[in-house]
């Protein structure tokens, strides 16, 4: 489980850069929102999805998620039980919104535009939220 969450984060973090990106150039070009412009946009949400599923699983069975007293002074315990769940799960909304505001849009200009501004604030908490290796009391890895 955790080998597979740790794992779909790459795949998480370049579909949504990759959704953003798309979006950019879009407007850019003023093009029409396409089928393929819709499903980067529910590949991005689905991917989301399933690091939800299995991060409630790690949360309810991870050693690193304990509420003992005390709990908040350690960064470690902190950071997982607290900071990782709440940063996810607002950025998980983030996308969730924005691919629903999209698909309601009638015009493709705000349609693109409702991706590009909800999956890059999205993309700001997802990459403040990781635990990333190089945060050396996180114990975490890069795969
Ligand atoms: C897009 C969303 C998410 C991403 C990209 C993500 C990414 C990660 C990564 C990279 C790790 C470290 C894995 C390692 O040690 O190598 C991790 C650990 C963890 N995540 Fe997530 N996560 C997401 C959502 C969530 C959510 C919503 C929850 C809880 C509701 C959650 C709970 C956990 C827990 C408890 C751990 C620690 C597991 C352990 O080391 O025992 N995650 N996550």
């Amino acid at each position: 489980m955790l080998h597979a969450h740790s794992g779909l984060r790459w795949l998480a973090l370049i579909l949504i850069i990759y959704a953003i990106f798309n979006a950019l150039t879009a407007i850019k070009q003023g093009r029409d929102f396409e089928k393929k412009d819709k499903m980067i946009g529910l590949f991005t949400l689905i991917s989301f999805h399933t690091q939800l599923l299995i991060g409630l699983i790690l949360f309810f069975t991870s050693a690193k998620v304990v509420f003992v007293s005390g709990f908040m002074k350690e960064s470690m315990l902190r950071f997982f039980a607290i900071e990782h769940p709440l940063m996810m799960l607002i950025s998980i909304a983030l996308v969730t919104i924005g691919y629903s505001k999209s698909k309601k849009e009638t015009s493709s200009r705000l349609k693109f535009r409702k991706i590009l501004v909800f999956y890059t604030l999205a993309l700001v908490v997802l990459l403040a939220g990781i635990p990333w290796p190089f945060r050396e009391a996180l114990g975490a890895g890069w795969f």
